[in-house]
């Protein structure tokens, strides 16, 4: 039987997201900056070694892939990647397959992802409106996104949809983005910003601190803490009027550090234990050392032993960001 990975703080990290790619098509201007200089290709993990790595990872106890980016259905021929690590699926050794998308590319991917076996994909949506959808994301197209989600609901997969609350921004859609999310029967989870990346944008001008949010929420509708958790950083609640579920990611005003259970690979191999620390531990090259598997567990057992307590983030140290490495490259 497998032992899982433990870490000093005797949390079991059983939850590994994935960077396959530092790119996107769209710009979101919390996530990255107008111009981007993305990483050579050269520099990347290949998608032989993405799947190495997390035969590794659940080898030694992980449960829970999410693939994630930059936008990881842009990454060129990632099915394949998806084909390989569904078989996971099938021996039983992994409960979740799963991705985080923009949803530009539903339409192309979702009915494949389905047959994978994966169940359920989170949406990042921030509007629903046209004009906004487009100043947000600087290129997207709102119309594409809804088909995409369209199409992945028609192929049986389970949607959610998250949400940045940006202050000036979406704050005053959130009651409506919830009520059309519940009544199509996706849950929403809201995100505070965080301080990642050198965008134009002030965070701080972005931030909407979800009590905020919350509290408004609470003077029209009827929120009931719900105790269960998805793996995932999100507190629920249902909402009584509209049956659905609402979801609060909160690093900046209720860390939820303490049940941390992931660590993230990046793109380019970098295994990072906390989303907003700088440690990090270089997996590419123990993978390009040796074809033996060896190296790599070693690499991976050692980091472990170092995941820090939580990250420090605070909304003043905004600018310039308190991690310089871009959402994109991490993947959240
Ligand atoms: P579920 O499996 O559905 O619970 O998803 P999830 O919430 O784990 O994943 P998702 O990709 O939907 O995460 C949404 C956002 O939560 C990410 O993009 C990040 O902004 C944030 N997030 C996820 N994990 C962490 C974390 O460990 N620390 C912090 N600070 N934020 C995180
Ligand atoms: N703070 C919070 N969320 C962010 N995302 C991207 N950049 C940030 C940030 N600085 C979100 C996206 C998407 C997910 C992958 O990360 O909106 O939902
Ligand atoms: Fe792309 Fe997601 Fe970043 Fe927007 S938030 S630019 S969709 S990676």
């Amino acid at each position: 039987s497998v032992v899982p990975l433990i870490d000093p703080y005797q949390r079991a990290i059983t939850y590994l997201r994935i960077s396959v790619t530092d790119r996107c098509d769209l710009r979101c201007v919390y996530c990255m900056a107008e111009e981007m200089n993305f990483l050579p290709k050269r520099d990347l993990l290949t998608l032989e070694e993405l799947d190495r790595v997390c035969g590794v990872f659940i080898e030694r106890g992980v449960r829970k892939l999410r693939i994630t980016g930059g936008e990881p259905l842009v990454r060129r021929d990632i099915m394949h990647l998806f084909r390989r690590l569904s078989r996971h699926l099938g021996s039983g050794a992994l409960d979740e397959l799963t991705l985080t998308t923009n949803g530009t590319q539903l339409g192309r991917f979702a009915a494949e992802l389905a047959d994978l076996g994966v169940k359920r994909v989170n949406v990042s949506l921030d509007t629903l409106d046209p004009d906004k959808f487009r100043a947000v994301t600087r290129r997207g197209d709102l119309k594409v996104v809804l088909d995409g989600i369209e199409t992945a609901r028609r192929a049986g997969l389970k949607v959610k949809i998250n949400a940045v609350a940006l202050k000036g921004v979406n704050e005053d859609e959130i009651a409506d983005m919830m009520a059309w999310a519940h009544s199509d029967g996706m849950d929403l989870t809201l995100i505070e910003v965080m301080p990642l990346g050198e965008v134009e944008g002030d965070r701080t001008e972005q931030f909407l601190p979800l009590s905020v949010a919350r509290a408004r929420l609470e003077s029209r509708y009827t929120l009931t803490p719900l105790p269960d958790r998805t793996g995932g950083p999100a507190r629920y609640v249902r909402v009584a009027e509209t049956g659905g579920r609402l979801g609060f990611i909160t690093p900046l005003t209720h860390n939820f550090c303490e049940s941390c259970n992931r660590v993230r690979l990046t793109c380019t191999g970098k295994l990072y234990m906390c989303l907003g620390q700088e440690d990090a531990a270089d997996l590419r090259a123990a993978l390009r050392a040796s074809p033996d598997n060896g190296l790599v567990t070693d690499a991976i057992l050692e980091a472990i032993t170092r995941k820090p307590k939580g990250h420090d983030f605070v909304i003043e140290r905004a600018r310039p960001a308190a991690v310089p490495r871009h959402m994109s490259v991490t993947g959240g």
